[in-house]
């Protein structure tokens, strides 16, 4: 619980017993304000809309209110005019958190605002034969974090990796191997073999009219179930499947499903059907579409001339299906905003077709990664990058770690963490929305606003507690005086704010709110550290401060966990 909540709780019952029935603890939790000014209180609550119910100015309902509420864990609830000023007892309260912290491990801030329920999100969905862009390491990591906040508020996320590994590329690529392949070449680099191909064919087709037939007639028999066309497809996806694995192994993230759209090619009859019969199809060009017009949307296409399905065809079924799978309280996708059209139509089409379910579906878009302005791109051939990338930073984070800590066991696994960290955490700590750019610098540095400090933070703390003799599990006592100053009471305002930050992550799923999250309470737990003996002579006191780092611990890892990051203890 939080300590908003807390108070919001306090004023609830005070207003039951004042006989006002119909304000929720929610509806308090809502009103309630953080001070401008400490001074001001821990937090306050504004009176003015209870005016109506009780039928009283303001500042006489503070004034009764305050009459009703008395707690421990408040020093004083002031009243000042209309407000009302909730002054924590910092000792009581620290010593509550520390206790709450420790007690409930991981699962503090869990809540059951899901209730089991199911939410299937699409993530990372690389194309088959293509280079895993910056796009789809973008969806995969912002993805992957939000799904484990979901389930962190009981969800049952379901990750799913809509692969795209259907569409008329796969007949061009099937004339181009036939054409110009070489099977060696592609078993040794396929992704890069694929690609070249796929770029020879687009060449070649210049001045080849039949070749983007052919390229249709191939895409044809593999929709039909051909078996040399379908062989050769399932190949090429085995095998990119097998590159797009190395990249998901690194970052540590898997799937529930790899269902991508090939996985709905025979679904495909019956939303045209469904279409259809709710007489929402019309002819345009000789192609079949929705219109879109009341919306002032173009019409979502849904079959070419030549009958061919497309993308959007596919994404209606695979709503069907997911619908009808896990009976979803919310769909999401995450995937780049330059889609937003596409996912607007869609979910636009299913609510025409009368399918009330369709508002729990979101689209959770995402800028692009700049580097020097412009638009990072895997470069043309060189296919590796993203790779690349990541092998880069778990380098330059084994020299620094060979530089300042050369006895660390298994440097190379904590170079693997920390590096992979770095990335995933330069990502996350933006809000999705905006455009990143991308710096090596801003990336790894162990000082800055980084995954590395965070982590960094958290193994100091964890060597803290070694040198400090710390036993967990005994019974929690804070002595007076051991933790009152500002810089320990700010690290106890933090912990108690970690709560409500999840929440807020998951309403607007947005990890970026646990990333700046864990950067503010490693900050504010190194200052501590920078002006608190911890490891203090007398006894007592040194272990109510281990008590606090020991809650700082399982917050920081806790909150590294939830973006998709691990927290080695030594680095
Ligand atoms: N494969 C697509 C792309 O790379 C992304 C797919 C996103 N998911 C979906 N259900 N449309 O652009």
């Amino acid at each position: 619980m939080s300590y908003k909540q807390l108070v919001a709780e306090k004023i609830n019952s005070a207003l039951t017993q004042l006989g006002v029935e119909d304000f929720s603890t929610e509806k308090v939790l809502d009103m309630l304000e953080t001070p401008p000014n400490p001074k001001m209180g821990d937090v306050a609550f504004p009176c003015f809309q209870l005016a109506k119910a009780l039928r009283k100015a303001p500042p006489m309902i503070s004034q009764e209110l305050a009459g009703h509420i008395q707690d421990p864990l408040f020093k004083e609830v002031q009243v000042a005019g209309p407000y009302l000023n909730f002054f924590f007892n910092q000792h009581a309260v620290t010593h509550n958190v520390i206790q709450t912290v420790i007690s409930q491990g991981s699962a503090y801030g869990d809540t059951n605002i899901g209730q089991g329920r199911n939410v299937p999100i699409d993530l990372s969905s690389p194309n088959i034969a293509k280079p895993f862009s910056m796009g789809h390491l973008r969806s995969t990591v912002i993805g992957n974090a939000t799904a484990n906040i979901l389930s962190k508020h009981g969800y049952q996320p379901i990750r799913i990796n809509h692969l795209g590994d259907w569409g008329t590329q796969f007949g061009k690529l099937i004339v181009a191997y036939k054409k110009w392949g070489d099977e060696e070449a592609v078993k040794a680099e396929p992704i890069k073999e694929l690609l070249t191909l796929y770029i020879k064919f687009h060449e070649e087709a210049e001045h080849d009219k039949s070749l983007e037939d052919q390229g249709r007639e191939w895409f044809k028999k593999l929709e039909d179930g051909d078996e040399e066309a379908k062989h050769l497809w399932q190949w090429f996806r085995d095998e990119s499947l097998q590159e797009f694995m190395k990249i998901y192994d690194l970052l540590g993230v898997s799937f529930d499903s790899t269902a991508g759209e090939a996985f709905y090619n025979d679904k495909m009859d019956r939303i045209v059907d469904l279409l259809e019969q709710k007489g929402l199809l019309t002819e345009s060009e000789g192609a079949m579409v929705v219109s879109l017009e009341e919306y002032d949307m173009p019409p979502c296409l849904i079959k070419k001339r030549d009958g061919a399905t497309l993308y959007a065809t596919r994404d209606l079924a695979a709503a069907l299906y997911r619908h009808e799978e896990f009976d979803f309280a919310k769909a999401l996708y995450c995937v780049g905003g330059e889609q937003r059209l596409h996912f607007q139509q869609v979910f636009k089409v299913l609510e025409k077709m009368g399918y009330d379910w369709a508002k729990n579906m979101h689209h959770i878009p995402f800028g692009m990664m700049l580097k020097d302005g412009k638009k990072m791109s895997t470069r043309k051939g060189k296919v590796v990058l993203l790779e690349e990338v990541l092998a880069q930073a778990i380098h330059d984070v084994k020299q620094v770690i060979e530089e300042k800590n050369p006895t660390l066991a298994d440097k190379d696994a904590v170079s693997r963490q920390v590096g992979v960290g770095a990335v995933i955490f330069h990502d996350l700590k933006h809000f999705r929305l905006n455009d990143i750019n991308f710096s090596w610098e801003e990336m790894l540095t162990f000082e800055g606003e980084t995954g590395p400090y965070v982590q960094y933070t958290h193994a100091r703390a964890c060597s803290l507690l070694k040198r400090g003799g710390y036993v967990p599990g005994g019974e929690i006592n804070i002595v007076e005086g051991a933790l009152e100053g500002d810089e320990s009471w700010a690290v106890v305002t933090e912990l108690l704010r970690f709560p409500e930050v999840l929440e807020r992550a998951l309403e607007d799923f947005d990890p970026s709110q646990v990333a700046r999250y864990v950067i503010l309470l490693a900050q504010t737990f190194n200052k501590f550290y920078a002006h608190v003996r911890i490891v203090a002579e007398d006894e007592a006191v040194k272990e109510s401060r281990l008590h606090l780092v020991a809650a700082v611990i399982e917050v920081l890892k806790e909150g590294l966990r939830l973006l998709g990051l691990q927290a080695p203890e030594e680095m």
